[in-house]
């Protein structure tokens, strides 16, 4: 194993890799990006669960006609990408009780300040907190269980996750003292890339790219072809002036930087690196080589992913392998979890 990979924290556990994807529409290149890329490679170096989290997905409303499609597409994104089913475990997470039950039990560990402090839910819910649902609360403490249920040491993500990272570990911390359960649950480590870890919407530098944007030409949809990912980065908002020649500039050029970053990200070089081969050129000589290099690197995983969901029963088969796999590690542990805090029945 890679030696930067060992979790100095919880020297005593195993190395395993947990993360997720919501199963909500639109899963897009920031979600490549700053996700899935990096689960891919990270299965080569440690045991790995990758989750379709269908509980998160309704915090938000569903339309239930079209949850279980959008749960196997994201099962297809995660095979496409090239998560390979027999090394790593792909799963959903409302087919492993562990997830529900032991949210509960952190429930009554997780504290309300730590929740309230939370800024996705703020932003989530705006002006409207009163008529969100508990859930969507509730949200980051169903995200530690996910990850402790498997006793995970890392977690990769991106940037927006962070913090949500932080609270799994005060509860994981507060748990293992409050039953002098000395390190029961590890500490887990966010695994959150230097580049590519917040890619922003096309047309406005400043915000996220986000499933839930309106507007289409804001993200690249990883079910985009050809045609489509090349037109919406030629549209992408750009400025007046030539590309940089210094990643200094970059800080009052988000849009700029944003562009820079992809083409970093989907070539695995820095963005230095972009920044001199493309210096004091203008947009228009950037942006075709950015198209072709998304093209190449974005369409054989759509075309993969079409050919998956043209499958779905051979999607299935895989989630429900990965099911029984999820829950043969997750269960001991909930039992564990459930007799440290005494419960009748492991008296
Ligand atoms: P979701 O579906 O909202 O996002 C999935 C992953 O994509 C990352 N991401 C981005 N990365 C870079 N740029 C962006 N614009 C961008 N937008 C999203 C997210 O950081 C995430 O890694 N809460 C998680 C799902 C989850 C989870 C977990 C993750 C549930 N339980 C346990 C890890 C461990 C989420 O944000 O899903």
């Amino acid at each position: 194993m890679n030696e930067t990979l060992a979790n100095k924290e919880s020297p005593q556990h195993s190395p395993r890799v947990f993360s997720g994807v919501q199963p909500t529409a639109n899963i897009h290149l920031g979600n490549y990006l700053g996700a899935i890329k990096r689960f891919v490679s990270v299965q080569h170096e440690m045991e790995s669960l990758f989750c379709v989290v269908d509980l998160h997905a309704i915090t938000m409303p569903q339309d239930p006609k079209k949850l279980a499609a959008q749960t196997r597409e994201i099962a297809a994104a995660y095979l496409a990408a090239g998560i390979d089913p027999e090394k790593s475990i792909i799963f959903v997470q409302s087919s492993v009780s562990a997830h529900a039950e032991l949210a509960w039990l952190l429930n009554c560990v997780a504290r309300m300040g730590w929740l309230e402090r939370m800024t996705q839910f703020k932003d989530k819910s705006g002006e409207n907190s009163e008529r969100m649902s508990v859930g969507l609360f509730d949200y980051p403490v169903l995200m530690a269980a996910d990850i402790l249920a498997y006793k995970a040491t890392h977690v990769p993500v991106g940037d927006d996750q962070k913090q949500h990272l932080e609270l799994a570990r005060d509860i994981a911390q507060r748990f293992n003292s409050d039953f002098k359960a000395k390190g029961f649950f590890p500490q887990p480590e966010p695994l959150i890339g230097a580049e590519a870890s917040r890619i922003m919407n096309l047309q406005d530098g400043t915000k996220k790219m986000s499933k839930s944007d309106a507007a289409e030409n804001s993200r690249i949809n990883l079910t985009d072809d050809a045609e489509q990912i090349s037109k919406k980065l030629k549209r992408a908002k750009t400025d007046l002036f030539p590309m940089p020649d210094d990643v200094a500039e970059l800080k009052a050029r988000p849009e700029v930087d944003n562009l820079i970053g992809i083409y970093a990200a989907l070539a695995e070089i820095t963005k230095e690196a972009v920044v001199k081969e493309f210096a004091g050129l203008g947009f228009g000589a950037f942006k075709p080589k950015l198209a072709d290099l998304a093209v190449d690197k974005l369409s054989p995983i759509s075309a993969e992913m079409r050919k998956f969901m043209a499958d779905p029963t051979q999607i299935d088969k895989i989630l429900e392998k990965g099911a029984i796999r999820a829950r043969e590690i997750a269960m001991p542990i909930l039992q564990e979890t459930k007799n440290l805090i005494g419960f009748w029945g492991a008296d």
